[in-house]
């Protein structure tokens, strides 16, 4: 079976190279595949070894912010006098990004095995999976994983006869995306509600009651098992020169595509490459407009920007945005940028926590405000209070849920304005939003 398109381009396959594979699934389909190899290499390596061999193939971390992956690991206590717990970040709510979801559904032991590693490396006896409450068939098939993985013997008292100890629970989440922020998923595994918590203490300090713990992208631990099979030098390798992003990055690519999907590419891919090439550029007839790279927490690039831009951390920054997640929205010439913004400022204002005045007020506001100017009673003072409104909203509250909402929305305003002028000067009116 081809997966997903016949231009996603193998080849360049680490982490999705048996997607679309059902055979990898099992457990033994996975060991025939050199599953486990990488896990088993790590238990007869020290922690210490297995830390500085993820430090020296430059993993950063999956979820958004790009933290270096080996950097984190060895925040961790090396005496284990508390317990120390692993978390994998499994959440994925993010607008547009959709890659971690494929991982879980068709390689959950490619996940096991980076957990498992990931476990041994920071001295933790415990795993927590938690996963989005909406993944019903992922969660299914992860704990069907997860009862194999004890049964073969990668979970469990003594891992492949180490005498380690490594458990594993999966804890579903309840569709909240701020559980998705790590803080606030540490306070939803406690049973707590899913608030983000003041750092510091920073979790490898006082995470998980109060324990150390260390929080990770699906993605992330997926790759470190890899790393430990291949080698630090291999992945490193896998990029296009740029050395501080290095490795392969799955981009789920959504919108106005013709083939739109997960692709595994190594960083510093040209964003034309993916967009036109792998993804077959726009319908027919269509321009491109704009792209949102990184999932719908940052800034709009303008279809002249994504000329040149490389998909690594430094070549999306160079453009004025950031490559978060690998989440990408492409939205062609038929798109309305006002109420494209105004879709995503509703969302933000949806799963707002409302703990921090900034984020609660502030996102419900500028949706408020986005929704009076489609709905045309816009005025012209109202593009500068939005500018207001993210200035109070970037920086200042306890996580970046309000700093997500108001990237979009700053960069809509600044590189179309012509659009909100439009519906200000009522020369332009909306069917889909009324007063
Ligand atoms: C509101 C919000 C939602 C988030 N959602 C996710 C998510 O669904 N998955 C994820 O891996 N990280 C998410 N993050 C980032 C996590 O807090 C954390 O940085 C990440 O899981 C760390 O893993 P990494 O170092 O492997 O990237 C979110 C952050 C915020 C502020």
């Amino acid at each position: 079976m081809g997966y997903p398109h016949p231009t996603h381009p193998k080849e360049q396959a680490v982490l999705s190279k048996h997607f679309g594979d059902a055979g990898a699934r099992t457990f033994d389909g996975w060991v025939k595949r050199g599953g486990y190899e990488g896990l088993k290499k790590a238990l007869g390596m020290t922690r210490e070894q297995v830390i500085e061999e993820v430090k020296a193939s430059g993993l950063r971390g999956r979820g958004g912010a790009g933290f270096p992956t080996g950097m984190k690991w060895s925040f961790m206590p090396k005496d284990v006098v508390k317990p120390h717990y692993l978390v994998c970040n499994a959440d994925e709510s993010e607008p547009g990004t959709f890659k971690d979801r494929e991982i879980l559904r068709w390689t959950p032991h490619q996940l096991i095995e980076g957990c498992a590693v990931g476990a041994y490396a920071i001295g933790a006896e415990r795993i927590y999976i938690y996963i989005r409450g909406e993944f019903t068939a992922e969660h299914k098939i992860l704990v069907k994983a997860v009862e194999e993985a004890y049964q073969g013997g990668a979970l469990g008292a003594n891992v492949f006869g180490s005498g380690k100890r490594i458990d594993l629970v999966v804890h579903r989440g309840a569709g909240a995306y701020i559980c998705g922020e790590e803080t606030a998923m540490m306070n939803s595994i406690e049973g707590r509600r899913g608030n983000p918590r003041i750092k510091p203490p920073f979790p490898a300090v006082a995470g998980l009651w109060a324990s150390p713990t260390t929080i990770n992208n699906v993605e992330t631990l997926s790759a470190s098992s890899h790393i430990i099979r291949e080698g630090a030098a291999w992945y490193k390798a896998l990029c296009r020169g740029n050395p501080k992003s290095t490795g392969t990055k799955l981009f789920s690519v959504c919108g106005h595509v013709q083939r739109p999907g997960n692709y595994e590419v190594v960083m510093g891919t040209p964003m034309t490459d993916l967009v036109f090439d792998m993804c077959g550029g726009m319908r027919p007839g269509r321009t491109l407009k704009a792209v949102i790279p990184g999932g719908s927490s940052v800034p709009i690039l303008t279809a002249k920007e994504i000329e040149g831009c490389l998909l690594d951390y430094e070549g999306v920054v160079e453009k004025g945005s950031m490559l978060g997640s690998g989440g990408m929205i492409v939205m062609d010439d038929s798109t309305d940028i006002v109420y494209q913004v105004m879709r995503l400022a509703r969302f933000y204002a949806h799963e707002s926590c409302a703990q921090c005045t900034q984020c609660r007020e502030g996102t419900a506001w500028t949706t408020r405000i986005l929704e009076r100017i489609l709905a045309g009673q816009g005025k012209k003072e109202d593009l500068n209070l939005l500018l207001d409104l993210a200035d109070n909203m970037t920086g200042k509250t306890i996580c970046v849920l309000s700093d997500s909402c108001a990237a979009p929305v700053v960069s809509a305003i600044k590189k179309f304005p012509e659009e909100f002028d439009a519906y200000i000067s009522r020369a332009r009116t909306s069917s889909l939003v009324t007063a």
